[in-house]
């Protein structure tokens, strides 16, 4: 009989625990696969409520957060702690998701253990390794470790092979985000936020590290602006609790009557509130992922972005961190029926909820050879 392949799944934050999870739960049931979870806890609460709404149960918690917690120290915390735990727990895979720095760390600790490493989200590019800052060199560093890249689109497949990797180590599987959300969105639950029902509701996150200091003040001033201005909008921002980010928004954004301020929401939640929002302001990378598939229509607080697909097809807008620029472009949204169903079309470039069934795929191939 063959010996099963023991698989590492490697989650360290809120968004890499849910790109994830499809792919620990299409792993668990293949007979083939032993499938251990290690979570290094990059984040805490956010990461525990992704896991505890999946139900998984991490086999190894390295419980890493530090408060406020610089880049370096946690990349060495990180490196050494990988190191001990892939030396006693010997995997014949690891994988990791996406350009956290949990992912880059993961990836050389495998290289230095000589232990193949899979990347799922592989490809996405700037081209700029200043933005966004750091995900663009974490990604290039964990791609070029890589033994598999499990590209979501034809584009960051190109990207790959563009930097020499061989089409052969590539897969264009779908990003397994929109496998997440369509086993979340089809459930009727509540965002349990008590919100003004006749309001139209927009929907704000934000968190990067190259919008700190005064891009985020103006971006917050923005979403002030236009609460003030619309009284027929209620504005609901669930906070990243990064201190660099929840002192800012609730200093300028605290006490307005139609701006409402909370903690981080479960994945569930809020799905439910992008499934509510009638517009969404945001700088994450899964949200602009995620809105187009539900028909949302995003103005992405950024500059450039690795997700060229869906503003190519119009579905997504690029604003930046500009007072005036972000204002004109969400009252356009709020004021312009046409302008609105022009991007709210409900089209999805980033998959079709089959990509962790495609990353298994390539994973039992490689059990059959081995
Ligand atoms: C990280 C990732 C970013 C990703 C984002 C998703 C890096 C460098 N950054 O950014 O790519 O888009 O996660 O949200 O990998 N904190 C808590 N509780 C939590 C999580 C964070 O209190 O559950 C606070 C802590 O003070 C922590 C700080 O936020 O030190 C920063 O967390 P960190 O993971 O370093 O960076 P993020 O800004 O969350
Ligand atoms: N998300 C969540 N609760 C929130 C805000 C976001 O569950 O209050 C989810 C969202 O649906 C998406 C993911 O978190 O799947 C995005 O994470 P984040 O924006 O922190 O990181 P990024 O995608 O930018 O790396």
């Amino acid at each position: 009989m063959t010996v099963a392949t023991k698989i590492m799944c490697v989650v360290g934050t809120r968004p890499e625990a849910i790109k994830m999870a499809p792919v620990i739960l299409a792993l668990q049931a293949q007979p083939w696969a032993e499938v251990r979870v290690l979570a290094t806890a990059q984040h805490r609460q956010m990461l525990d409520q992704v896991m505890n709404f999946f139900g998984i149960s991490p086999d190894i918690d390295l419980d890493l957060m530090r408060p406020n917690q610089s880049l370096a120290a946690l990349t060495a915390r990180l490196l050494q702690e990988m190191d001990a735990v892939l030396l006693s727990e010997k995997p014949d895979v690891v994988l990791g998701q996406g350009d956290t720095t949990t992912v880059m760390a993961v990836a050389l600790a495998c290289f230095y253990r000589r232990i193949p490493f899979g990347h799922i989200e592989a490809g996405l590019r700037t081209g700029d390794l200043q933005n966004p800052f750091p995900e663009e060199a974490n990604r290039v560093i964990a791609g070029r470790l890589a033994r598999w890249h499990f590209a979501p689109t034809e584009s960051s497949r190109r990207n790959l092979l563009k930097e020499g990797v061989q089409d052969s180590d590539i897969a264009v599987t779908g990003n397994t985000v929109i496998d997440a959300l369509l086993m979340t969105a089809s459930k009727d639950i509540d965002i349990g936020i008590s919100l003004d029902e006749r309001k139209r509701l927009v929907l704000v996150t934000s968190h990067r590290r190259e919008n700190f200091g005064q891009p985020f003040v103006n971006i917050c001033h923005a979403i002030k602006t236009l609460a003030d201005r619309n009284a027929d909008v209620q504005v609901l921002y669930p906070v990243h609790p990064n201190p660099n980010v929840k002192d800012v928004a609730y200093d300028i954004l605290g006490g307005t009557s139609n701006i409402v301020l909370c903690d981080p929401l479960d994945y569930a939640p809020f799905v439910a509130a992008m499934k509510k929002a009638y517009l969404i302001i945001s700088d994450s990378g899964g949200v602009q992922e995620e809105a187009p598939a539900l028909g949302k229509p995003v103005l992405v607080l950024r500059e450039e972005t690795e997700r060229p697909e869906a503003v190519d097809l119009g579905v997504v807008k690029l604003v930046g961190s500009d007072t005036n620029n972000i204002v004109t472009e969400a009252q356009l949204m709020l004021d312009d029926v046409a302008a609105y169903q022009a991007v709210a079309r409900g089209v999805s470039p980033y998959g079709d909820g089959k990509a962790a069934a495609r990353i298994v795929e390539v994973l039992q191939q490689a059990h059959q050879c081995s």
